[in-house]
């Protein structure tokens, strides 16, 4: 009997929680209501945390208001010029897409069917990230995270620009343009003496670049592309009647569309202004292309685009056919294998049986073929 109180005494001891550590001697800031004792000095850890939480949230509110500043004071700097040519300068005004990218859309000019202005931001929002991108930057050297700015001219069905694809870019990008511009794979890369080295062609055909490279009455786009303004700033030009990701079916021409797309990193600061002049003469080599370039192509070159298009829409209608016609036997073996079970499960649970047996003998003679051969 005495064990047995002992053992259950053991026991007790070992199921009771060990009494609060509170001996120790604290003599630090200590705030004392009723029962209740705070000691501050004992939640330095949950402090830090919290601490961590404030900052963060305001390095989100900073970053992002610091984003949205970018994008106003360029487009209200560059406002001027867009109201001057589009009846409808801005369409529903500022839309967010997330906290780095901000768009307008301009509509209502002859040539320009739209204008998408895209503003891509540096995820200035988000400390995590723009740590790692700092760190990036040691990994890679070449890795300069900027703010970039995307105006997509896209011009109206009706214009006379012709089919191609053209781009001036920066040497930097070449190593990665062609895995996000599927329509840039259809150019070969060259060098122009006549252009700023910083600056590779991309051009289907020779004749493409020596004939944007013309001068169309007072325009010329050497003389643009080697501005002092424009040379720390352009990162790609181009002009293109193809899509950036490849179609999976046939496009028709009017479904390709034809755009002039420009990248730019974003002046700021004192600088805002620099891109105005720019900005301003895109204007006119959208009317060029718009109206001008394609008449000014030899007949020769029109109709190597053409075929290499035919070319390509004959290889995307194999690939699609073939696809849609394994689409359609894959649906054949389901509806047959649906009905199937549709017409077992009707039947008797000794016949279901029956037929279960039979399929998996089936199946068992399968296998052994395959093992066999
Ligand atoms: C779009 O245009 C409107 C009106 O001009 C302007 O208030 C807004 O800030 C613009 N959007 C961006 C992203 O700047
Ligand atoms: C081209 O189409 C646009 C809209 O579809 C129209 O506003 C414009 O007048 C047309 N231009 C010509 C030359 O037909
Ligand atoms: C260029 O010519 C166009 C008309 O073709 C004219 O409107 C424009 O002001 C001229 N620009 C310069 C800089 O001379
Ligand atoms: C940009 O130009 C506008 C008007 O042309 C002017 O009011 C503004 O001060 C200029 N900004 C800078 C930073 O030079």
């Amino acid at each position: 009997m005495a064990t047995f109180t002992t053992a259950l005494g053991s026991l007790g001891k070992l199921l009771t929680p060990p009494p609060p550590f509170t001996d120790y001697e604290y003599d630090g800031l200590e705030f004392r209501w009723t029962i209740f004792v705070f000691r501050p000095a004992l939640f330095k850890m949950e402090a830090l945390l919290t601490l961590a939480i404030i900052l963060y949230v305001l390095g989100w509110y900073i970053g992002k208001a610091a984003n949205i500043k970018i994008a106003k004071d360029w487009y209200d700097a560059h406002a001027d010029i867009l109201a001057a040519q589009f009846s409808r300068p801005t369409n529903g005004g500022l839309t967010r897409d997330g906290y780095s990218d901000l768009f307008n859309f301009s509509t209502g000019r002859r040539v320009v069917a739209s204008l998408h202005t895209v503003f891509t931001l540096r995820p200035r929002h988000d400390p995590f990230q723009v740590i790692f991108q700092f760190l990036y930057g040691f990994y890679d050297f070449t890795y300069e995270p900027s703010d970039i700015i995307t105006l997509d001219f896209k011009l109206h069905a009706n214009t006379s620009a012709p089919e191609g694809v053209f781009a001036v870019v920066r040497k930097e990008q070449l190593k990665t343009i062609k895995r996000e511009r599927w329509d840039l794979t259809f150019t070969k890369t060259t060098e122009h003496k006549a252009l700023p080295a910083a600056f590779s062609v991309m051009s289907e055909f020779a004749d493409i670049s020596e004939t944007i490279f013309k001068e169309f009455g007072n325009f010329s786009l050497i003389k643009v592309l080697n501005d002092a303004k424009v040379l720390p700033y352009l990162i790609s030009l181009s002009i293109t009647d193809q899509p950036a990701e490849r179609p999976t079916v046939p496009l028709l021409p009017e479904e390709r569309g034809r755009h002039l797309i420009v990248k730019f990193s974003i002046p700021s600061g004192s600088q805002v202004n620099d891109t105005k002049g720019f900005v301003t003469s895109l204007f006119q080599l959208v009317d060029i292309v718009g109206t001008k370039f394609g008449s000014a192509l030899r007949p020769d070159t029109k109709s190597k685009l053409r075929k290499i298009r035919e070319d390509l829409n004959q290889q995307l209608k194999v690939e699609s056919t073939k696809e849609q016609k394994e689409e359609a036997e894959e649906a054949k073996r389901a509806a047959k294998l649906r009905r199937e079970q549709e017409r077992v499960s009707r039947l008797s649970a000794a016949e279901q049986h029956k037929i279960m047996e039979r399929d998996r003998k089936r199946s068992m003679r399968k296998a052994q073929k395959v093992v066999k051969k």
